[in-house]
């Protein structure tokens, strides 16, 4: 598509805030790249927890950014802005954007959009960035782990979850999952987990430290928060390392301080969409060179639970809100 050409692109609009059916199909001009951009005529978009948010009016895009919601896809590149030097017309990538994803045009950053590893479909692609990114951030970059360490992940069957087990698997650490039903439990283990606890029927606390002798993790990757901040820091051994990605189960919680002294443990949390282009491009670096060749061996997947046409978003929402899923869900284009 040459520069500047205006034709109008496919959308999913929030057409108000509330439950999955306020996400309607609409029609927009498609968006121009500027300087140091590329518009990525799109095949598939990931679906992730916070477009869920976002859709409820509790998790606004950051100033400038579409209100088209979607933080991932992949597709092909249709035009470039000026400055872009390393992608050209044509190019099969993925992208992590902070909004628009949802939309048979998408535009993104040239430090966000990254090639797609051979042997993965545009489909497995448009699920990899915002789970790979997130865990690669949190778990190695914040909370530093280790080969000869272990690791406990909550949704351990979430798209954040089978990331993080995989990557961490990947680099030889231990890891243990808590997971909301057997089946979910029995996936985590297929993945790779070491353990999977099934929250509902076990308390992770006591599963964990008979998995440690007692000892307790290295670090704790964990989007539930509320209650489990407590239990966690039980959870966790001498310099262990909590990192919080979300607050499904609620925004405070009561905590004794007296571990952070005999434990010497750390506390911590990040979000990452918000964050500079050039903080995600030094993360985009880093897969590059350290995951996408996991993916190419075959050493771990892109894992897709469902999929969902473009204009079907809303069904796409309610499977996510059900909770029934495993992996990632993915709209088609
Ligand atoms: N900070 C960041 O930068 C960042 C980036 C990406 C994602 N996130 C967050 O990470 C979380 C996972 O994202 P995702 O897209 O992978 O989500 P997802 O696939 O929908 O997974 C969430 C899973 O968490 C489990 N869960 C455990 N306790 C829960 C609770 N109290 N309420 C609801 N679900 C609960 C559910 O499975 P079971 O309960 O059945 O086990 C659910 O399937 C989301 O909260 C998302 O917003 C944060």
């Amino acid at each position: 598509m040459a520069l500047g050409e205006q034709v109008s692109m496919e959308v999913i609009e929030i057409k108000g805030f509330g439950n999955a059916d306020v996400l309607a199909p609409a029609t927009r001009e498609t968006p121009v790249p500027e300087a140091g951009e590329v518009l990525i005529e799109v095949a598939a978009a990931g679906v992730n927890r916070a477009d869920c948010l976002q859709r409820m009016g509790k998790y606004p895009p950051p100033p400038g950014v579409s209100d088209i919601p979607g933080l991932e896809v992949a597709g092909t590149v249709a035009a470039i802005g000026k400055d872009v030097l390393e992608i050209k017309e044509g190019d099969a990538v993925m992208a992590l954007v902070a909004g628009g994803g949802y939309a048979s045009h998408c535009v993104a950053a040239e430090e966000c959009v990254l090639p797609i590893p051979a042997g993965l479909s545009m489909t497995e692609a448009a699920a990899v960035p915002e789970t790979f990114f997130t865990v690669w951030s949190t778990v190695f970059n914040r909370a530093y782990l280790d080969e000869s360490e272990t690791l406990l992940v909550h949704g351990g069957s979430s798209g954040i979850g089978t990331a993080a087990i995989q990557l961490a698997k990947a680099f030889g650490a231990r890891v243990f999952v808590t997971a909301g039903s057997h089946e979910k439990c029995a996936y985590c283990r297929e993945l790779g987990a070491d353990a999977a606890i099934n929250y509902k029927s076990a308390d992770f606390v006591k599963e964990v430290a008979g998995l440690t002798d007692g000892k307790g993790v290295d670090v704790i990757l964990d989007m539930v928060a509320g209650d489990y901040v407590p239990r966690n820091i039980a959870s966790l051994g001498e310099n262990g390392r909590i990192v919080m990605i979300a607050f499904m189960g609620g925004t405070s919680a009561q905590i004794n301080l007296v571990p952070f002294l005999l434990k010497r443990i750390s506390l911590t949390g990040a979000g990452l969409r918000a964050r500079s282009n050039a903080f995600k491009g030094a993360i985009a670096e880093d897969l590059k060179a350290f995951v996408w060749p996991m993916f190419e061996q075959g050493k771990i997947k892109s894992i897709i639970d469902s999929t969902f046409p473009l204009a079907e978003a809303g069904e796409a929402h309610k499977r996510m809100e059900s909770s029934a899923h495993m992996g990632k869900i993915v709209l088609t284009v």
